[in-house]
């Protein structure tokens, strides 16, 4: 049991209109709307527009927002020029905070710290996000990059610059929806590292490659690609049947099973519920059932030995197993949806800021006297 306060459990960090969750009952909504309602309703578009502008938007502020987001999709010069290095030389998501951080070097905006012009510089990393994705992939593969299609949907595109084919209209709906459900989750670590670095009044570039610093790591966003290994560890034991004994004894063995348990939900994480179902679509669908199947004996075993259940991360692996993502792409992706939330909460920590710098309870040695190299 960890100490009280410690991970800054419970303590409110900062106001937010973005999104709100009720860990008790299981609810996460944007700007008041339910997840559960915007997952089968809204489009990756309009979630951005609601996220930073907190309203959803009209017919002509979508086709704008859509207009802007397919417009930027290209990255600048100097990343490009440092695109093929970054894909031979380094994994997926240093890559991309590489990547996000050169992206200030050519900003048509500059130094340009206004609203206005951070909402563009907003809009220009989410535009630009899943052409890094695609790119870095088809360069360290030898393949040759296929350019952005400003006519399709920002999740459509990241599938046709991945693959070099169109994705049928189901799968790029399912990826879609995949972004809307992984947008933003108020004071998550990555979103609480970007506001942290924008309330030094640090631009907002560095806010964001503050953001992807931080769910580079296993116990946040990196959890989504260990699920998969674990898939497909369990897959080389002889599938779906091996999954209960594999799961119990990690547990037992007190190693924690990735794509389970939540700070925050003590009951199901609602964007599991909807991960859930279209894994279970897709698997019908591809005619491979393994991996949902896996995945559900994990999710059994996990209920029944600690009463933990699966969060984002666990049927999101299988969603993008069905996708055909490269399994190290996992996390990027990711970050190619929270882009939207962290800039949204960037921009918010701007409009109202105050220094973001909290006490310590201190557990070194009483004060005591230098001592001399020769009396050590
Ligand atoms: C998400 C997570 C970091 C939350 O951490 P937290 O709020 O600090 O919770 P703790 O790590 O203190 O866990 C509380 C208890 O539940 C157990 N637990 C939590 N997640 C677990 C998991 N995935 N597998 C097994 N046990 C788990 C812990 O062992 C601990 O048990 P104890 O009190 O008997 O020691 C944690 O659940 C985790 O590491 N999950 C796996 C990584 C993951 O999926 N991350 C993505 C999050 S969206």
């Amino acid at each position: 049991m960890a100490a009280p306060g410690k991970g800054l459990e419970g303590v409110v960090a900062a106001e937010t209109a973005i999104s709100d969750i009720d860990g008790k009952e299981g609810v996460l909504s944007y700007v008041g709307y339910d997840i559960h309602d915007l997952a089968p309703n809204a489009t990756f578009e309009e979630t951005c527009y609601l996220l930073h502008n907190l309203e959803l938007p009209t017919e002509q502020q979508l086709d704008e927002i859509k207009e802007q987001l397919g417009r930027e999709r290209e990255p600048n010069d100097f990343v490009m020029d440092l695109m093929p290095q970054l894909a031979q030389n380094t994994a997926p998501m240093s890559m991309l905070r590489t990547a996000c951080s050169a992206s200030s070097a050519n900003d048509p905006d500059g130094w340009d710290t206004s609203e206005e012009a951070n909402y563009r510089k907003a809009m220009r990393l989410i535009a630009v996000f899943p052409t890094l994705v695609a790119y870095y992939d088809r360069l360290r593969n030898d393949q040759p990059l296929v350019r952005p299609d400003s006519g399709l949907s920002l999740a459509a595109n990241f599938l046709y610059m991945l693959k070099g084919d169109k994705a049928d209209d189901a799968e790029a709906r399912i990826f879609d929806i995949c972004l809307t459900l992984h947008a933003d989750h108020t004071m998550n670590a990555s979103t609480f590292a970007a506001r942290v670095c924008a309330a030094t009044l640090s631009d907002i570039h560095s806010a964001v490659t503050a953001g992807i610093a931080a769910l580079k790591g296993p116990l946040h966003g990196g959890a989504n690609e260990q699920v998969m290994r674990m898939i497909k560890e369990i897959r080389n034991l002889g599938g779906a049947g091996k999954a209960r004994d594999y799961t119990i004894d990690k547990l037992r063995n007190k190693v924690k099973v990735m794509g389970f348990g939540h700070r925050v939900y003590k009951t199901e994480d609602p964007r599991a519920t909807h991960l859930r179902r279209m894994a279970k679509e897709l698997a019908e669908k591809s005619g491979d059932g393994s991996n949902y199947e896996i995945s559900q004996e994990i999710e059994r075993a996990v209920m029944d030995e600690k009463g933990i259940y699966p969060n984002v991360d666990f049927y999101a692996a299988s969603v993008y197993g069905y996708l055909r993502i490269p399994t190290d792409l996992f996390t990027p992706v990711f970050a190619c949806s929270r882009v939207s939330g962290w800039t949204a909460h960037v921009r918010e920590q701007y409009a109202d800021n105050r220094l973001i710098r909290p006490d310590h309870a201190y557990v070194g040695p009483e004060r005591r006297s230098w001592k001399a190299l020769s009396q050590r």
